[in-house]
């Protein structure tokens, strides 16, 4: 989020207050229920949309926490349209259909000025020469959206699906904090439908894949991909962390404000809903043109994908008049950019190994200049696609970026191939330690069977070890993994446990305080539970989600060692593919070894017997506890759960009779200032799951 300005802190800070002071009197749940949800949604708009946030992001926070702390206690209260939704909860549920109330057509396209001149001339003579205005627009690059408002509250979100019927995202859509589940003002139709376009912003965009590359999930080809792909998931919870968002540009209804198009979506912007400014209204073909010109180069200065740009007549009287063709409508046309190309040579190919042993082919390229950047390297993804490039070394190759996470190849010049060049050949041992590389039946890629004694598969196994998502040794990072590597301190993730202050301390001067962080951090890993383990192994096809199910289904790592791929394979989700690889994994003395060497240093190998229901201890007898913040290693409700399964009682606010403040980060400053105030005792995470017995 966006750093407030200091000058802008203090004034802002008081608006804060006196909002708080407001509030204060509020008492009634039902009252601050709703009272906490417009004041959420009016900053949420003013962050999102008008990119002028008038609190900071640790108030925002805390007046949301409050917020659910009190609709998990009043449950009754809470509005369906309530800002927590934003955030998305838990529950699967697969996509009804639902009919949309128009079509949902496309537009026709073109790539050439002629042709735009021709659709202006179509649309001049359907009016009879009657004047009439265009609205130039950017065609945004995401996937497109139905939202249906009834007395200005969102009622429904649809995907386009074949036109006729879509699916109802509505859950997935609440979370994207740039559509108002509740409009502004009052002079919006009671019912009426605006359609958008769902995207995901670039920098968004090149964050999610880069978290994937590091998880070894297959990476989005392009935002468009990723926002659709993000859309159809099943768990809001996720789809609200993927950082969505919605400029919307066309509205349907009988009762619109305007006859005309844009000045109806200036209104929709007065209601909340993010229009994008780059808008105009082009009198003539000159004006249409120079439009055109304009965003064919300023484009690629915009924070998210565009294909083109879109042409529709302004007023939706002559709209009517010009009528439909059974795809497209007659009155609007997309004028798509030309993909930014080049051309250039191929120096040479270079072969990369990843962590799970996979052999990725990269093109070296004379450096060439390509939307904005330089372009030195390009994706060949696999022996199939060189082979079927019929790629030689110095081949000049035609770059394409087109929204993709590296440019790739997409065409070669075979007539300027000089004489003698010799084909691109796939190594056929690993570049890194000579092992003959293997390529499995139906896969694509080929990679090194030296899981154990490859040098960029020992590194990369541990740095996968170490991550948030795995054992979370938040302390290291690559490079020091790649030092202790070097220096031949460990040679695999068990080896961590065995670093002592003094060992590590010795790769920096002065370094005890950071080295004794280290190995503590290490220590804490220890508290992980086994589906984490199990995914920070990094066996060849088991994720995160597949790690769960794993252990949800064989709750030790004896009994997963002893399955076959039958048993495994009746786990749900889990298919041959990866019954086969944790078989291989486990037939391994080398990873046995490893596994047993982790055991005894105390990581988690089995899943922790939850007794359910009844109060396990009687542990806190009977104390309020009150929780603040996020938390590491269980969610809220979680925490809530164990408090009360070990004898205490949840409470929401901090009183003289509170007895624990369990603090997670970025906890409310003014709940840890009273609650120290009061002499109230504050526990971390941590502490408080040995105070329960590290459950
Ligand atoms: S208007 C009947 N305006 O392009 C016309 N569409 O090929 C409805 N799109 O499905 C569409 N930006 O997903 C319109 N400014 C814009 C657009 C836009 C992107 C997408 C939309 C549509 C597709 C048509």
């Amino acid at each position: 989020m966006i750093v407030l300005h200091n000058h802008h802190q203090g004034v802002r800070f008081v608006a804060f207050m006196l909002y708080i002071r407001s509030m204060k009197n509020i008492d009634n749940p039902q009252e601050r229920i709703a009272c906490l949800s417009r004041m959420l949604e009016e900053h949420n708009h003013n962050y999102y949309v008008l990119n002028a946030p008038t609190i900071s992001d640790r108030d925002f926070d805390m007046l949301m926490q409050e917020l659910q702390q009190l609709e998990l206690e009043y449950p009754q209260y809470a509005l369906p349209n309530s800002p927590t939704q934003r955030v998305g909860s838990d529950i699967n549920r697969a996509f009804t259909q639902v009919s949309h109330i128009y079509p949902m057509l496309s537009l026709g396209n073109t790539y050439s000025i002629e042709e735009v001149a021709a659709f202006y001339e179509r649309v001049k003579q359907g009016l009879g020469d009657a004047p009439f205005d265009i609205v130039g627009e950017l065609k945004f690059d995401g996937t497109s959206i139905s939202l249906i408002y009834e007395n200005g509250r969102l009622l429904r979100a649809v995907t386009r699906g074949d036109g006729t019927m879509g699916d109802d995202v509505t859950r997935n859509v609440r979370t994207i904090r740039t559509i108002p589940l509740v409009l502004k003002g009052d002079d919006y139709p009671p019912f009426f439908e605006i359609r958008g376009e769902v995207l995901m912003p670039w920098s968004t965009f090149e964050k999610l894949n880069q978290e994937r590359e590091q998880q070894e999930e297959p990476l989005f080809a392009n935002p468009r991909n990723a926002a659709a792909g993000t859309l159809k998931l099943q768990n809001p919870a996720i789809v609200a962390s993927r950082g969505l968002d919605a400029y919307l540009y066309y509205m349907l209804g009988d009762n619109l404000p305007c006859d005309n198009h844009y000045d109806n979506l200036q209104c929709a912007r007065q209601w909340g809903f993010k229009v994008s400014d780059t808008m105009r209204v082009l009198h003539n073909l000159e004006e249409i043109k120079a439009f055109i010109d304009y965003w064919d180069v300023e484009r690629r200065n915009l924070p998210v994908a565009t294909d083109g740009i879109v042409l529709k007549v302004a007023s939706k009287e002559q709209q009517e008049e010009l009528g439909y063709t059974a795809k497209s409508p007659r009155w609007a046309i997309a004028y798509k950019f030309q993909a930014e190309e080049a051309v250039t040579r191929l120096n040479s190919v270079s072969f990369q190994v990843g962590r799970t042993g996979t052999v990725t082919p990269v093109a070296n390229l004379e450096p060439v200049q390509l939307s904005g950047t330089v372009v030195r390297r390009a994706s060949l993804h696999n022996e199939d696609i060189i082979r079927s490039l019929d790629l030689h070394i110095g081949d000049m190759v035609h770059v394409e970026k087109g929204g993709e996470i590296i440019p790739k190849i997409t065409a070669v010049d075979v007539d300027s191939r000089p004489a003698d060049s010799q084909p691109v050949v796939f190594v056929r041992n690993c570049p890194e330690c000579g092992t003959p590389l293997v390529r499995e039946e139906g896969e694509a890629a080929w990679f090194c069977p030296n899981s154990n004694h490859c040098a960029p598969q020992i590194k990369g196994r541990i740095e996968h070890f170490i991550a948030r998502k795995a054992m979370n040794i938040d302390s290291l990072g690559t490079e020091t993994v790649a030092q202790f590597y070097d220096r031949g301190m460990i040679n695999n993730v068990a080896d961590l446990y065995t670093l002592t202050v003094d060992d590590v301390a010795a790769l920096k001067l002065q370094g005890r305080k950071w080295a004794q962080n280290i190995v503590d951090s290490i220590a804490r890993s220890c508290e992980v539970p086994f589906a984490r383990v199990l995914f920070a192994l990094g066996i060849r096809f088991v994720g995160e989600t597949v790690a769960k199910r794993l252990a949800s289904s064989m709750k030790s790592m004896e009994q997963l060692r002893d399955a076959t791929v039958e048993q495994l394979t009746a786990i749900p989700d889990i298919g041959e593919r990866i019954a086969m690889s944790v078989v291989e994994y486990m037939n391994d003395i080398d990873n046995l070894l490893l596994i047993e060497r982790l055991a005894q240093y105390g990581v988690q190998m089995r899943v922790e017997e939850k007794p359910e229901s009844a109060p396990a201890e009687n542990i806190l007898n009977g104390a309020s506890v009150v929780i603040s913040g996020t938390f590491e290693h269980h969610s809220r409700d979680e925490y809530k759960a164990l408090i009360e399964r070990f004898g205490g009682r949840n409470v929401a606010s901090v009183s003289g009779a509170t007895q624990y403040l369990l603090a997670g980060a970025n906890m409310g400053p003014a709940k840890l200032e009273k609650a120290t105030r009061l002499g109230i005792k504050i526990i971390s995470e941590t502490e408080f799951l040995q105070m329960i017995g590290g459950k």
